[in-house]
């Protein structure tokens, strides 16, 4: 291999570990052994900073995470970001027509090259002004000379980019599997499920972001469970929805999903006389992508673990067409009453995984049934590190 082939090599793979370290090892082992027993997770894989590490260079690097709706990329020149765990990328539509994902890392001193969903023809770094090409290739570099930085290879690094329903995936590893390989349920869910994004009867509304004090895996098993819907939603989602009983549960080889029904008497469905049909459908992708789709809302989202114990949720929403603004709006609250309440049950538990006075929690199958599949796809994400040339 040459210098410059190296430096190609090098620039085209992000930074990465495919070593588990030995105490996570063990602890895995610990969880696969005891596994009829129910066991939670260690509760050190929420407070321990070498685990957050080892999740922020060897689980998500290697990760498809929902990065936005398709229709922020259908024309030539939109930009949309997202980050998988710390790894900041940028999805670009090219004027050649096609999808890109980039890291989002400025190749001369790491400035971000996009800072917001936009339509550009060009990524310009605002630090020194670099400028590249939709597709990642270097234009410009103020005062440099081309003949110093060309045969260099400089250029931003190529990610994986994938799509389904409407909806675009993003994988910082550009030789990552397809999303339909690391998700093969999601096909004929989608259909049968009704999870179009795309599909007309909904309004793109935007983005907006909530920050979290508790580790990523935390807010991800709250999504995961409805088991406390009834205790700490019950004048929000549990109003609403029954969401023990009349639910379906949905736990796959590879994801955890369900449906939950409508109650008959919810006071914004029955303040406004509205008489919905299918239920709120809920899927969660490993690590950290969940969306949602009732018959009046739905959100898609993707959880970026900031610090050990910090975590935003990042949610593009949508509203279905038509609706009374007045019912919008309460059908609107209703749900941002919910994400408070979670992050607010979340930002107390932490306490308790923080005090080292509990090593491991005692789950009950089947109410935590989707708790233990989350569990189960957080050890495999661990294990299958081991497995990686
Ligand atoms: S860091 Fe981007 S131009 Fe300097
Ligand atoms: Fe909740």
């Amino acid at each position: 291999m040459t210098v410059i082939e190296s430096q190609l090599a090098f620039r085209s793979k992000p930074q990465r570990s495919n070593v588990v370290p030995p105490r996570i090892a063990a602890e895995v082992a610990h969880y696969q052994r005891r596994r009829s027993d129910h066991l939670t997770l260690p509760t050190r894989w929420y407070r321990d900073e070498d685990v957050f590490r080892f999740e922020l260079t060897s689980v998500f690097p290697y990760a498809w995470q929902l990065a936005g709706p398709l229709s922020s990329v259908s024309q030539p020149g939109d930009q949309l970001l997202a980050d998988v765990g710390q790894v900041p990328i940028v999805v670009t539509r090219g004027r050649d027509g096609l999808l890109r994902a980039l890291v989002n890392i400025c190749q001369h001193r790491a400035y971000p090259v996009a800072l917001e969903n936009r339509n550009s023809p060009l990524l310009q770094c605002q630090y020194h002004g670099w400028t590249y090409n939709l597709d990642g290739s270097l234009r410009a570099a103020p005062l440099c000379s081309k003949e110093e930085l060309s045969g260099k290879g400089v250029a931003l690094k190529p990610a994986s980019v994938d799509i389904w329903n409407g909806l675009v995936f993003v994988n910082p590893d550009p030789d990552a599997e397809s999303l339909a390989d690391a998700f093969p349920e999601l096909e004929d869910l989608g259909t049968e499920w009704e999870l179009a994004f795309n599909d007309g009867d909904y309004e793109y509304r935007g983005v907006t972001s909530i920050e979290i004090d508790a580790n990523w895996k935390a807010w991800c098993e709250n999504a995961n469970e409805c088991y406390h819907c009834p205790t700490i939603h019950a004048e929000s989602f549990d109003a609403e929805f029954k969401s023990l009983k009349d639910r379906e549960v949905r736990v796959t080889q590879n994801l955890v999903g369900a449906i939950n029904g409508y109650r008959e008497s919810g006071p914004v469905l029955a303040r406004h006389g509205m008489d919905p049909t299918y239920g709120e459908r809920y899927v969660y992708l490993h690590p950290g992508s969940f969306f949602s789709k009732d018959d009046y809302h739905i959100f898609a989202g993707y959880t970026v673990p900031v610090a050990v114990d910090k975590t935003r949720f990042v949610s593009h929403t949508w509203a279905r067409k038509g609706l009374d603004p007045a019912f919008a709006v309460d059908w609107e609250n209703m749900w941002e009453r919910t994400m408070g309440e979670d992050a607010d049950a979340v930002r107390l538990q932490n306490a308790g995984l923080r005090s080292g006075m509990m090593s491991y929690g005692q789950l009950s199958s089947p109410a935590d049934e989707m708790i233990l599949k989350f569990h189960e796809l957080v050890v495999r994400s661990y294990a299958d590190v081991a497995t990686r040339g």
